[in-house]
């Protein structure tokens, strides 16, 4: 895991707050694929500094459950929102394990899943947890954004990629999975859900401000991708609940 989201997790936590990719094109961007979340049994994979969280207890969501696989990203969430969430650590790589069936009205997974190498588990785990009706939405790195990082050429292949991102200040080392689109919407339609909307995001107005170069590329050039997936209701779901 790197040292991002341990070592420098406060840090971390600072930035996200208002910076480009985050504030002002990623998180608006998945929160434009949710629906009302009043009342909502929420699980946010992969957490981080608890930015979703924050929002999600805003919404009034119902049950908010936050999972990280960083002990520090977890002890943040702690700490901000003592008892009013269920946090804890959890490598996502093994799915849910702790979570019941359909449980969750709404997952969200934020900019984590290019971390993990088989999404297959990921989402198998999804689609039982979820109650009939319910629904995930996630980003990720835009698969086409990552190809320039491949080295075999092949846009098909899965590789691991590593780099030294600025994000806190100082070059931090992070490896992740690029890997093409199929892939992904293949992981996730095997798992039983259903695509329902894609989005390649907007970058706000705002980032004009703050860094016109970044502003102009990020109006030009897709950076990350968005899914909504639905658990739907199947004859067989329909009569068990019922
Ligand atoms: C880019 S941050 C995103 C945090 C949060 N979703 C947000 O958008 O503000 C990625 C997060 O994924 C977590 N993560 C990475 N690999 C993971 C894994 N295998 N299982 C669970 N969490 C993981 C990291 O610890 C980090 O907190």
């Amino acid at each position: 895991m790197s040292e991002m989201y341990t070592k420098h997790a406060v840090k971390y936590a600072e930035v996200v707050k208002d910076n480009i990719y985050n504030a002002l094109l990623e998180r608006p961007s998945t929160m434009a694929l949710l629906g009302d979340l009043q009342g909502k049994d929420v699980i946010d994979m992969g957490c981080g500094s608890g930015e979703y969280a924050q929002w999600l207890l805003e919404q009034s969501v119902g049950r908010l459950t936050c999972i990280d696989i960083s002990e520090e990203m977890i002890d943040l969430v702690k700490n901000k929102f003592g008892l009013n969430v269920h946090a804890y650590c959890q490598n996502l790589s093994q799915g849910l394990p702790l979570e019941k069936d359909n449980s969750a009205d709404v997952i969200v997974c934020p900019l984590v899943l290019h971390y993990i190498e088989n999404l297959t588990p990921v989402f198998e785990s999804v689609c039982r947890v979820l109650k009939p009706g319910g629904y995930i939405v996630f980003s990720t790195h835009h698969p086409f954004a990552d190809f320039e990082c491949s080295e075999s050429g092949n846009y098909f292949n899965r590789e691991l990629v590593e780099e030294e991102w600025d994000t806190v200040g100082t070059p931090v080392k992070v490896q992740f999975y690029r890997r093409s689109l199929t892939e992904i919407s293949e992981a996730v339609t095997n798992s039983g859900l259903l695509i329902s909307k894609i989005s390649e995001g907007m970058i706000d107005e705002k980032a004009k401000d703050l860094s016109e170069s970044t502003y102009n590329h990020l109006k030009n050039n897709p950076n990350f991708i968005f899914f909504r997936c639905e658990k739907v209701h199947t004859q067989q779901n329909i009569k068990s609940d019922s």
